[in-house]
């Protein structure tokens, strides 16, 4: 895959345009990595708040929960397990921009006051939801992508695992650090608690001093950011824990078993090609790619590209890292021992998944990466997971998807259609267009498509387990075939 998309003709002011737009990037990417540093005072601001509320009871029930002090002091230990994870995966991650670069000078004004970032490198937008309170708190599938400040619009593609076990070659992932930090709440942190948690789960974590030194680089940030790391925390369990074999068993496994049908003389020296949209963590993809496909992930979110980026070009060992994905909530917990339970990631070695050369990742959004004339029936096959209902019209969804597929190309989904622009309640207004499933079909029929299977398939998406509350999808699961002579 080529880099970046070329600008299109000369002059100043596209110049101007281009500098603006990674002036952008560069700033929505410092507000990512400022999310995840606040993560742990924001988690602490929590546990304070369930404190203030303890220390409000009448004696009598205080004395009912007597443990509570404890339970207090157990979540502090997680948040710092959970913030040394944060911190050694920031750490790794080379950002593919100058974060340097001068932001408050290449764009007037300040955008973060109140704005999301969403800039793309053919269109460039600002748009803008307010912190107090119009964006939803993530649930779910929605989790951290209704609204997409983080998204990746310089295209960006690592080259990840390699298949004979060795630390990852990664050209833009890996291998860098992050400078700028901040308060000190994080480190100190670290430091100071490390003892009793982190450092003693976190098998390879080094103890060494970091490069955070300049607190300029770091941004305030609303909560609702920090929420979308809690919501990264959920997703590693989803994909990379042994707890979240589970729901990978009911979405990842009957798209494994169809391409595995679908493709059976997989030839290892000219492998079929398949794109994940949307691949979210990575683990589909990898899974595919093992498979034996030429598999690329397609994924926009900085949030996600940092957090996959670790786990499948950093890992040394299976069940490396500990962290405590389900401290966040206090409801709907059978136990405290439920709630504080470790989970060790990642429950496999990627570098040992025996993956299909050729595995890659690239940031960017679907629609202008692969909406790209040069893309046009470069895949066997496409796999779309949870993904079809992020667009703001799913019909360009398809148009690319039938575009970008060889003629006989098969198409496999899975997923509801829970809009994630629907209910959007920022200023300004987004446009979503929410189709029925019927209706999707008859795009799908429009674009070149016909149906081989389909059926509907009851699945989560990032619940934990043990909770009492479970919200169950009736996923559509299909599999199209583009016919030969399909519209262009
Ligand atoms: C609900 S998640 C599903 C992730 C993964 N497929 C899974 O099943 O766990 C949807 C993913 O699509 C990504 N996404 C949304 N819109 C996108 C776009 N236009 N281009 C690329 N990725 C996008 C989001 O960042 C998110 O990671």
């Amino acid at each position: 895959m080529s880099g970046q998309h070329q600008e299109g003709g000369g002059g100043e002011e596209q110049l101007r345009q281009s500098k603006l737009e990674e002036a952008l990037e560069v700033q929505s990417l410092r507000r990512i990595i400022s999310a995840y540093l606040d993560y742990p005072d924001a988690a602490e601001e929590d546990v304070r708040r369930c404190e203030r509320s303890f220390r409000k009871l009448p004696p009598a029930h205080k004395a009912l929960l007597s443990h509570f002090p404890r339970k207090f002091k157990k979540l502090r230990q997680c948040i710092s397990a959970n913030s040394y994870f944060i911190f050694a995966m920031l750490q790794a991650f080379d950002p593919p921009l100058d974060m340097s670069l001068d932001v408050e000078h290449s764009h007037q004004g300040n955008l973060l006051d109140n704005d999301y970032v969403l800039c793309k490198r053919s269109r460039c937008s600002v748009r803008t939801a307010s912190t107090s309170g119009n964006v939803r708190k993530c649930d779910d599938a929605t989790c951290g992508q209704k609204e997409n400040p983080e998204s990746v619009s310089t295209k960006w593609t690592s080259d990840t695992v390699e298949s004979d076990g060795q630390r990852m070659k990664d050209n833009n992932l890996a291998n860098g650090s992050i400078e700028g930090k901040s308060s000190g709440g994080f480190q100190e942190n670290l430091e100071s608690e490390n003892h009793d948690c982190a450092a003693g789960s976190n098998k390879n974590a080094s103890s060494s001093t970091c490069g955070w030194s300049d607190p300029s680089l770091q941004l305030r940030v609303p909560l609702v950011d920090v929420d979308k790391v809690r919501c990264i925390i959920r997703n590693i369990v989803r994909d990379w824990a042994e707890e979240g074999r589970k729901e990978r068993d009911q979405c990842y496994k009957p798209i494994l078993e169809e391409l595995d049908a679908l493709f059976p003389n997989r030839d290892a020296d000219r492998p079929p090609s398949c794109l994940v949209p949307g691949a979210g963590l990575g683990r589909l993809a990898l899974e595919i790619s093992s498979l034996g496909f030429i598999c690329q992930g397609n994924e926009f979110s900085y949030y996600m590209m940092i957090c996959s980026s670790f786990i499948l070009n950093n890992t040394q060992e299976e069940g490396e890292w500990t962290i405590y994905p389900w401290i966040h909530s206090n409801c709907n917990s059978l136990s405290d021992d439920d709630q504080l339970r470790p989970v060790s990631i990642p429950d496999i070695l990627p570098a040992s998944a025996g993956i299909t050369q050729g595995f890659s990742m690239c940031g960017g959004d679907f629609v202008e990466v692969y909406g790209d004339p040069s893309q046009a029936g470069m895949w066997d096959a496409i796999v779309t997971c949870f993904f079809i209902d992020t667009a703001h019209n799913i019909m360009e969804y398809i148009e690319i998807i039938s575009k970008v597929l060889k003629d006989g190309g098969v198409w496999i989904n899975l997923g509801p259609l829970l809009y994630h622009f629907a209910d959007m309640y920022g200023q300004d207004e987004e446009m979503s267009i929410e189709l029925s499933l019927e209706d999707v079909k008859k795009a799908a029929l429009h674009y070149g498509f016909e149906f081989e299977k389909e059926r509907t398939i009851q699945t989560t998406y990032t619940t934990n387990p043990k909770s009492m509350m479970q919200n169950l999808y009736f996923a559509a699961f299909w599999t199209m075939r583009k016919k030969s002579s399909c519209p262009s």
